[in-house]
């Protein structure tokens, strides 16, 4: 078979170790952890879908590697308790039995400690240490560490690597970025100590040096060691991708590999996980650069999903290796798929933060796209349904499209009637905005997915009484969506107004000063996107805040992108009135003010289509109501029901 991204697939040895692939799988928090510090059987089979899934190196994240100066997380992974080398040597079994190499991540937050906690009144109590005494902004203090305590810590980096390797693990990442301690000993606005670990650059690697030393000394040669940095610490006091060069080529005779991450928690992470925002890739100049500097493998991460970006990254030289973590969480099979030559079959990473945010709510995974995150223990396997039935389901959207998919591959006979002439549903309108590219792509995929599986698709065909009762099936599944809110504002209805559901259809028509009406996640996103297209947009919200419906961490990013592409924000505005030359407005104080545009975009939200789904209740034996036509929600709900929906026919 010709590879299509032969660069991509073929493999790479660091130290002694040969990996199947360019595609690892970089570290994605640590959930599932036991009382006693190890790693949960859940977590186990997180890591093992991912192998089977194909990548390369599967990294397990994050060892603390020295408790007692890092209260990082009430749970966190520690390789000293008495269960942890067992459970340690399950996961790394479990992660190589499929082929890939099994990885762990070292870390120490240093100063940070804390951070991750979700309940963050508990950090007050915690320990918290760097390379020089300081208060944190947000009140807690931070003592120096002493030489003593420095040397305790490279102690135990090299202990923890001792047990890493006794359990399996053939591979170590050593975490020196976004912020951690390794972090905050080489980067300037940290560090302000006056021994040999401050000061010159030579002084500052010493820490880093002497944690992959100890972890060296434990592991032995061949075994490949690899050091995680940010290339750009991406703030005013930090270093910058010259320094990061340097401090690169301080520390390659160390390590089999340099690992070119970016940004910080300073920073707030926010080029660290590049957001829908930024290009794919953003970060990827900054291993290119670092590569041409030093003779060891580097490999890059942020944002890449597809597989011939990748593949351009690695035959172009810019890179030996790619990480990835959001696109294995939406697709743990991506790798397989590519080396398949099988890369139209991905579910392509939105990039929606919802990952991020659950894990910092609950300490749990989710995934938007992907209903079996942090869950796999419970099979990943789609088993045939003992007696296969005829399943019928209303309506293409995401919703509909997982339940028609997963009903055909439980074996069922499975219909999927979609009223409109394009399957989709609410994602069609996705197609108009470049940054929400994968949402639109989702609805291709599935419906993809779901026609190789075998269900029959049939467009322009309305789920009616009449037609549950001549197809008889039976099961129905009810997935018809919501319509867009059009209240009854004088002029809503007038020529200059478009939905925001049709603005892909009518998007040439849009003038260059907009108003859009309505400031949730689909009005905002759109008043991005317009204001990146050069208009002049206003943004008119009767409640005092944007998007509340976002999750906590895209939110801030909507916030600050708003900002950045100066969107005129209204809230506390009431619309009364849609005119040909803007949307007259009622402020809070009972104002009319008239906020100026010739296009006015309706984006007021969506209401279930309630009288479709009482129509459809009665019809079949087994009827399932999923998505927004139950309530109104977002895509994660849909895909989660219509997953379980076909499961439980
Ligand atoms: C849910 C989640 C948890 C993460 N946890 C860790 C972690 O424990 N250690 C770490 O070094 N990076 C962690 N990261 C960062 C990723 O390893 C990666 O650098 C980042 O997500 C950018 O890659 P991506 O665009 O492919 O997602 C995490 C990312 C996500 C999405």
């Amino acid at each position: 078979m010709r590879q299509k991204y032969p660069h991509l697939c073929s493999p790479i040895k660091l130290g002694n170790v040969t990996f199947r692939s360019r595609m690892f799988s970089a570290p994605m928090g640590g959930t599932d952890i036991t009382a006693d510090c190890c790693i949960g059987p859940k977590s186990t089979a997180f890591y093992e879908l991912r192998a089977k899934g194909g990548a390369a190196a599967v990294t397990v994240s994050e060892v603390v590697v020295h408790p007692e100066t890092d209260g990082s997380h009430m749970f966190h992974l520690d390789l000293s308790t008495p269960g942890c080398l067992a459970a340690a040597a399950y996961t790394a079994d479990a992660i190589r039995r499929h082929g890939a190499i099994p990885s762990v991540e070292f870390s120490h937050s240093g100063q940070y400690a804390g951070t991750y906690l979700t309940d963050k009144n508990k950090k007050q109590g915690l320990s918290q240490w760097g390379p020089s005494a300081t208060v944190r902004p947000d009140g807690v203090k931070v003592g120096e560490l002493s030489k003593e305590q420095i040397a305790d810590i490279v102690k135990a980096y090299g202990d923890c690597a001792a047990i890493a390797k006794r359990a399996g693990f053939e591979m170590i990442m050593v975490h020196g970025g976004h912020s951690w301690l390794i972090n905050q000993f080489l980067s300037p606005y940290f560090n302000h100590r006056t021994d040999e670990y401050g000061g010159s650059l030579e002084n500052r690697v010493r820490f880093a040096r002497e944690v992959l030393d100890s972890v060296r000394a434990a592991v032995g040669p061949g075994f490949p060691i690899e050091f995680r940095m940010s290339g750009d610490e991406y703030f005013d006091g930090g270093y910058h991708l010259d320094e990061g060069v340097r401090i690169a080529q301080a520390l390659q005779d160390k390590v089999d590999m340099i690992h070119v991450s970016a940004g910080s928690y300073q920073y707030g992470f926010k080029l660290t996980h590049p957001s829908m925002f930024e290009e794919h890739g953003r970060n990827v100049y900054l291993a290119a650069e670092i590569k041409k500097h030093v003779s060891v493998p580097v490999a890059t991460i942020g944002g890449l999903n597809d597989p011939e970006q990748m593949e351009e990254i690695i035959a172009s030289g810019k890179a030996d290796v790619v990480y990835m973590a959001r696109a294995l969480l939406a697709d743990p099979e991506l790798p397989r798929k590519v080396m398949e030559n099988r890369d139209e079959d991905i579910v392509h990473c939105m990039r929606c933060f919802v990952c991020m945010a659950e894990r910092a709510v609950t300490a749990t995974r989710r995934c938007s796209l992907n209903p079996l995150i942090g869950r796999e223990i419970e099979g990943s396997e789609i088993r045939p349904a003992p007696v296969p039935k005829k399943v019928l389901v209303a309506g293409g959207g995401p919703g509909g499209l997982e339940a028609a998919l997963t009903a055909a591959k439980r074996g069922h006979r499975v219909i999927l009637c979609e009223k409109e002439g394009q399957t989709g549903g609410i994602l069609k309108e996705e197609q108009a905005i470049p940054f929400k590219h994968e949402m639109y792509q989702l609805g291709v995929t599935l419906e993809k997915l779901a026609r190789d599986a075998g269900v029959e698709i049939r467009l322009n065909t309305e789920v009616t009484p009449e037609l549950v009762e001549k197809e008889a099936p039976d099961a129905l599944i009810v997935a018809v969506g919501s319509s867009p809110i059009r209240p009854p504002i004088p002029g809503l209805d007038g020529e200059n107004v478009i939905l925001v559901n049709d603005y892909y259809l009518h998007k040439d028509e849009v003038a260059d000063q907009v108003v859009v009406l309505g400031g949730g996640l689909a009005g905002s996103e759109l008043a991005i996107h317009l204001a990146r297209e050069g208009k002049t947009v206003h943004l008119v919200e009767m409640r005092d805040e944007l998007a509340p419906d976002a999750n906590l961490r895209h939110r801030p990013i909507l916030l600050s992108e708003l900002d950045k592409q100066r969107v005129n924000i209204h809230t506390g505005y009431t619309g009364r009135e849609v005119r040909a030359d803007g949307v007259l407005c009622a402020t809070k104080d009972g104002e009319e003010v008239l906020v100026p545009g010739t296009t006015v975009i309706c984006a007021l939200g969506q209401r279930p289509n309630t009288a479709a789904v009482d129509a459809l209740r009665p019809t079949a034996p087994w009827v399932t109501v999923i998505g927004d036509c139950g309530k109104v929600s977002n895509i994660t709900n849909a895909v989660y029901q219509g997953y379980h929906a076909a499961l439980d026919v």
